[in-house]
């Protein structure tokens, strides 16, 4: 891309001076957003449960010239939560953006597998930990008066999917919770938004579906598709969204 034409989408992407929090940053879409969100210029605080790839996020953005902390963290843990973002807040002082992105995946299992454990594991993780940071968040953002919160949903969730109703239960549960707190926050100029992503190439992607979704689509999508959309409402050019959902799916399902 011509540099002056990327120069122009970054000023206007930009987030500079901007502190950001994300979740399963150590693989997939959550690193794609880290590594993207860094070269906006935000301070980015990358947290996994996964030690070595969070690690590696780290030495990715470092290499790039970017700023950025990591922090373990497991966010079925509330007492782990609750440390990072005290940590932020020492290191930082403040925190303007959350992408909770952090989830496991259902493992394409049929109803009669998913036992009342398994439904719960799931909704723990998927769910209760988007709650969570949100949680701890809440009063450094409602005390600035400023800031955007990104909830990473699905398209299982407004579509359905073939099995893990787990999975599905749980992503519908973000998007309702976002557009609950986007209400509850409009005054105070904290912007929730969902992105409910389609088929992207991570590991959560299930090789069975990589054919059929290319018979119907030209590709399959990148972590950076969603990454450029989490970024997108973390910004201030997307000052005028709240509670609403962008679903980066390459025309698989349209709302
Ligand atoms: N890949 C897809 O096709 C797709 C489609 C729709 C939605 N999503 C959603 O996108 C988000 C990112 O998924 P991805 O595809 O990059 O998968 P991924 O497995 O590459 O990334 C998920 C990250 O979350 C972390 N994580 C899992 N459990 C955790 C816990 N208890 N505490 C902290 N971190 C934890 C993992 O270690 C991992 O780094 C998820 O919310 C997922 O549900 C993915």
């Amino acid at each position: 891309m011509d540099e002056s034409i990327k120069k122009s989408i970054y000023d206007f992407f930009s987030l500079k001076d901007k502190v950001a929090v994300i979740t399963g940053a150590g693989n997939g879409i959550g690193k794609a957003t880290a590594k993207m969100m860094a070269e906006l210029g935000a301070a980015v605080i990358a947290c996994d449960i996964e030690k070595e790839p969070l690690k590696q996020t780290m030495l990715e953005i470092i290499e790039a010239g970017g700023s950025v902390e990591a922090l373990t963290c497991d966010i079925t843990q509330p007492v782990q939560v609750k440390s990072v973002i005290e940590q932020v807040q020492d290191m930082h002082g403040t925190i303007h953006i959350l992408v909770n992105n952090g989830a496991t995946m259902g493992g394409g299992k049929t109803v009669e597998k998913v036992d009342e454990s398994e439904f719960n594991r799931l909704i723990d993780v998927n769910l209760r930990g988007v709650y969570r940071f949100i949680y701890e968040v809440l009063p450094i953002m409602r005390k600035q008066q400023y800031g955007k919160i990104v909830n990473v949903s699905s398209v299982a969730a407004i579509a359905g999917d073939m099995t893990d109703i787990h999975y599905s239960a749980a992503k519908g549960g973000v998007i309702s919770m976002s557009k609950t707190l986007a209400k509850e926050l409009a005054q105070e100029k904290i912007n929730v938004n969902v992105v409910a992503p389609g088929l992207i190439k991570t590991r959560m992607m299930h090789e069975w579906e990589i054919e059929p979704a290319l018979k119907r689509f030209h590709r399959i999508g990148e972590p950076e598709d969603v990454a450029a959309t989490i970024c997108f409402l973390a910004s201030d050019a997307a000052s005028y969204f709240s509670g609403q959902v962008l679903s980066p799916n390459g025309g698989e399902y349209m709302v």
